[in-house]
């Protein structure tokens, strides 16, 4: 007998080339990604670069105090328009100086009076559409798209109801990237299970109660979330007793996945909010963006204990998501066998993913 009624997405969707270019074009061009920090776009005039599902984005917050994400592709010869981030009265091209306005609007193309065919009623920035929520500008490239309103609200009361005030966070240390030699489902899925966490995370699993009946998992439209209690202190080994003691207004943990692959984290005790935002480098590759904030006035005991944690749990995954991706790559098994409860969260991504292929 079968040990799931759901069908597994197949083994070759995690290594093809072809299949990670439609995952691209029907997944990450078509959802929400987080663009940029809300800090680095606060004042008029400030533009953040980022790839969005490989496409060049630039994010700007305009003189009349808007946010724009406009495609950052120069419409005369498609240079590349921004790069870096900073502030600026206008987008100048680097190629042959066409110009346009932080809002997108074509101002000026030098020699255009001598040009007597140029028309520029073609010529704004193509735009991508933008939301602020908590310490996050978030883009998607489907102009018309909704922001996931109903999913960023559960979250914004989950991390809220825990005592996270996702409106005073204090940014900890530069913001990084990472690589995993893995596909970016294997990773994701792998952040949405804890089936895994006694055995591969032993010093994670002395922190929390990773038991099937404390680790709850909740579905709810496209944010997967995972809520656990610390455990009793008197099992917690000594390096993480300031992470466990919930000395301090945040209690237990939290685990959110906004698909397609945007996680937030909310350690326990004096309250530590992580997010990491993963997109495809190629089908064997995942970068991952890594966004760590304290609540102000946090221990620096408290500081280093959660991100040598975090580190270390990051590390195993990381092992752990390039071996798995080695064999399923490998063709040794035609799909993965899932677990209808332990890994309802992996099932309902699973089901997202063909949903938005098939779309
Ligand atoms: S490519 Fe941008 S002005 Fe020519
Ligand atoms: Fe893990």
């Amino acid at each position: 007998m079968s040990a799931t009624v759901t069908e597994p997405i197949p083994a070759p969707w995690y290594s093809d080339a072809a299949q990670a270019e439609r995952e691209q074009r029907a997944i990450f061009r078509t959802t929400w990604q987080i663009g940029a920090l809300a800090s680095d776009l606060a004042e008029n005039g400030a533009y953040v670069t980022v790839e969005v599902g490989g496409v060049p984005v630039v994010i700007t917050r305009d003189n009349e105090g808007k946010l724009n994400a406009l495609l950052n592709v120069c419409p005369h010869r498609a240079m590349i328009l921004a790069s870096g981030s900073g502030r600026a009265k206008l987008l100048q091209c680097p190629n042959h100086a066409w110009t346009f306005g932080l809002d997108g609007a074509f101002r000026n193309a030098p020699r255009a009076d001598r040009e007597p065919s140029f028309c520029s009623d073609d010529l704004d920035l193509r735009r991508a559409a933008v939301h602020e929520w908590g310490p996050f500008v978030f883009v998607n490239l489907d102009a018309d798209a909704h922001p996931p309103l109903r999913e960023l609200e559960v979250m914004r009361e989950s991390v809220t109801g825990v005592g996270i005030d996702l409106d005073n966070l204090v940014l900890t240390g530069p913001v990084y990237d990472w690589d995993i030699g893995a596909n970016w489902k294997i990773v994701c899925e792998n952040y949405l299970e804890c089936y895994h966490c006694a055995v591969v995370h032993p010093d994670f699993s002395k922190v929390f109660d990773v038991s099937a009946e404390r680790y709850a998992l909740r579905p709810d439209g496209d944010l997967l979330s995972a809520a656990t209690p610390v455990k009793e202190t008197s099992k917690v080994a000594a390096q993480q007793a300031v992470l466990a003691t919930q000395a301090g207004p945040v209690e237990g943990s939290l685990w959110h996945l906004l698909f397609p692959a945007t996680t937030i984290n909310v350690y326990p005790g004096e309250g530590c909010f992580e997010a990491t935002w993963y997109w495809p480098v190629d089908a064997h590759t995942t970068r991952g963006r890594t966004a760590v904030f304290l609540m102000p006035g946090t221990s620096q005991e408290y500081a280093e204990q959660v991100t040598a944690l975090s580190l270390q749990v990051g590390n195993e995954d990381n092992e752990l998501c390039e071996a798995m991706h080695r064999g399923m790559a490998s063709g040794a098994i035609e799909h993965a066998t899932l677990m209808d409860n332990s890994e309802q969260l992996l099932v309902r991504f699973q089901a997202r993913v063909r949903e938005l292929l098939a779309a």
